[in-house]
C-alpha cells in the first residue's frame, strides 16, 4: 500500500547525506515531501537531493548563521517548513573517550552538534511554520538511558531538549518528539563500535537482530504526519525492545 501524507509538505532532515537520515530523507520524498536534505558531507549530500528530487544545503548544525541560511534556502524554494528532522550528530568516527579525560574543546564541539545543533537548528525553523504549525522530530537514542559517557549525555539532553521546546512551541501547534533508536547498521555504526561489542548487544536484544535504518522510517514519518496531531514531549524507543522500563 503507497500513500503521499507528505503532499504539498516541506521537511528539513539534517544529517541526511547518508545512514538514518538518507532513509528518512528518500521515505518523505516516496510520500510526496519536498525534501531539504542539510549535511556537512556536500558530495553524497548532493546526491541524495538529487536522487530523490530535493535540494541539498549545506549546513553546519551548530553554526547560527548556517541553520538560519538553511531556513532561508527552504523557504526561497518552497514558501514555507512543516517538518524538520534533527538528526545531524557527530557519530561515525566519533572519538571514544571517557567523560573524566575527553580533552575539553572536542566535548564542547561534541556538545555544540549533537545536543545544542537541535535546538539551534529549531531556533532557526520554526518561525516559518506558518501553515498552521509543524512537527519535529529529534534523534535521542537507547545511549540516553545506558552508559556511553559523553554521548549518551549529549542524547539525554536531546530528551530534556525535546520536552522542553514542546512546552514552549504548543501554543503554535508545532508538536515536537524524539526517536531514540537502539543498535543500528550504518557504515558509522559498523565503523564507530566494534564488531563484537555489536554483536554482544544484538544477543541480548529481545528481538535478536540489529536494527536498519528503514525499521526507524515508519515511527519517523508518523510523527511527522497528521496522524500524530495530538502527540507532543514525547520520546519513542524503536530497539527491538533493548530498553525495557517500568
Ligand atoms: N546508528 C545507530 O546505531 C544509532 C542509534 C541511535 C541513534 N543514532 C543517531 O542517529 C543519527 C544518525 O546516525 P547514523 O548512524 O546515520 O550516523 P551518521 O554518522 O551516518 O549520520 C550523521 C550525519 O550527520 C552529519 N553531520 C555531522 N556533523 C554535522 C554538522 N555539524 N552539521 C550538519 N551535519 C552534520 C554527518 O555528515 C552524517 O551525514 C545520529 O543522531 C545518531 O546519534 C544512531
Amino acid at each position: 500500500m503507497s500513500s503521499k501524507r507528505f503532499e504539498n509538505k516541506t521537511v528539513i532532515v539534517t544529517g541526511a547525506a547518508g545512514g538514518i537520515g538518507e532513509a528518512y530523507a528518500r521515505a518523505l520524498a516516496a510520500e510526496g515531501a519536498n525534501v531539504v536534505v542539510a549535511d556537512l558531507a556536500d558530495e553524497k549530500g548532493k546526491q541524495v537531493a538529487a536522487d530523490i528530487g530535493g535540494l541539498y544545503v549545506s549546513t553546519d548544525v551548530a553554526d547560527e548563521e548556517s541553520a538560519k541560511a538553511l531556513a532561508q534556502a527552504t523557504v526561497d524554494a518552497y514558501g514555507s517548513i512543516d517538518g524538520l528532522v534533527n538528526n545531524a550528530a557527530i557519530y561515525g568516527g566519533m572519538k571514544l573517550d571517557f567523560l573524566i579525560t575527553v580533552p575539553w574543546d572536542y566535548y564542547k564541539k561534541f556538545m555544540s552538534v549533537n545536543l545544542d545543533g537541535a535546538l539551534n537548528v529549531t531556533r532557526a525553523i520554526y518561525p516559518h511554520m506558518t501553515n498552521g504549525g509543524g512537527a519535529i522530530v529529534n534523534q535521542s537514542s537507547t545511549a540516553a538511558w545506558l552508559y556511553s559517557g559523553f554521548y549518551g549525555l549529549a542524547k539525554v539532553g536531546v530528551n530534556g531538549l525535546t520536552q522542553q521546546l514542546a512546552t514552549e512551541l504548543g501554543g503554535q501547534n508545532i508538536r515536537v518528539n524524539a526517536i531514540a533508536p537502539g543498535p543500528i547498521d550504518t557504515e558509522a555504526t559498523r565503523t564507530t563500535t566494534p564488531k563484537e561489542m555489536v554483536a554482544d548487544i544484538v544477543n541480548r536484544l529481545p528481538l535478536k537482530r540489529f536494527g536498519t535504518p528503514e525499521d526507524l522510517v515508519g515511527m519517523c514519518l508518523f510523527l511527522l504526519s497528521d496522524e500524530a496531531g495530538w502527540i507532543t514531549g514525547q520520546i519513542f524507543n524503536v530497539d527491538g525492545g533493548q530498553v525495557i522500563r517500568s
